[in-house]
């Protein structure tokens, strides 16, 4: 078995004017296709190759031989869990009597108080990586902004929404998928 490169939920286009259909070939068609294909050829014959990817994400997690194994899942992970997060015509404040917006404004402090903060740990990030609006301890725990870089792992958090911040600059674009 082979993993494979799973469809966009949108076209290229749906995305804009946050993100074009130039970064959508990028992130989508380079990244996560590079990405995928690389970690085909790392686990062909090996017992990896029938595991799910958030399996191999989790054993091969902090193995030193196995790096290029993590890097390649957990970044094959990342990319399918952030397109998800996003629609046409989605995201900006979230409905003032939903739960994510009770959320928001019970642990965070409020919605522009959200979107200083996860626009900060964005730009803040060295190099590649992502930022996370995560629930501590559970899918009914805390919500927290947390950045990681590159692949590495969330570690016991709940991911909810993503940005991704990459090679082609800092890019904000915030959809926040249900939690
Ligand atoms: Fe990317």
């Amino acid at each position: 078995m082979s993993f494979t490169l799973p469809e966009l939920p949108y076209d290229k286009t749906a995305l804009e004017p946050y993100i074009s259909a130039k970064t959508l070939d990028f992130h989508y068609d380079k990244h996560h296709k590079g990405y995928l294909n690389k970690l085909n050829e790392l686990v062909e014959n090996t017992h990896y190759q029938h595991m799910e990817i958030e399996e191999i994400i989790t054993k091969v997690h902090g193995n030193s031989d196995k790096v290029p194994i993590f890097n390649n899942a957990a970044q094959v992970w990342n990319h399918t869990f952030y397109w998800n997060s996003m629609k046409k015509n989605g995201g900006g404040k979230p409905k003032d009597d939903g739960f994510l917006a009770k959320k928001i404004q019970d642990d965070i402090g409020g919605f522009d108080k959200f979107y200083e903060e996860f626009s900060s740990h964005g730009v803040s990030q060295f190099g590649s990586g992502w930022v996370w609006l995560v629930f501590e301890k559970g899918r009914l725990g805390k919500l927290k902004i947390t950045k990681t870089p590159n692949a590495d792992l969330l570690n016991n958090l709940w991911p909810s929404a993503t940005t991704h911040y990459g090679c082609v600059g800092a890019r904000l674009l915030f959809r926040l998928s249900k939690p």
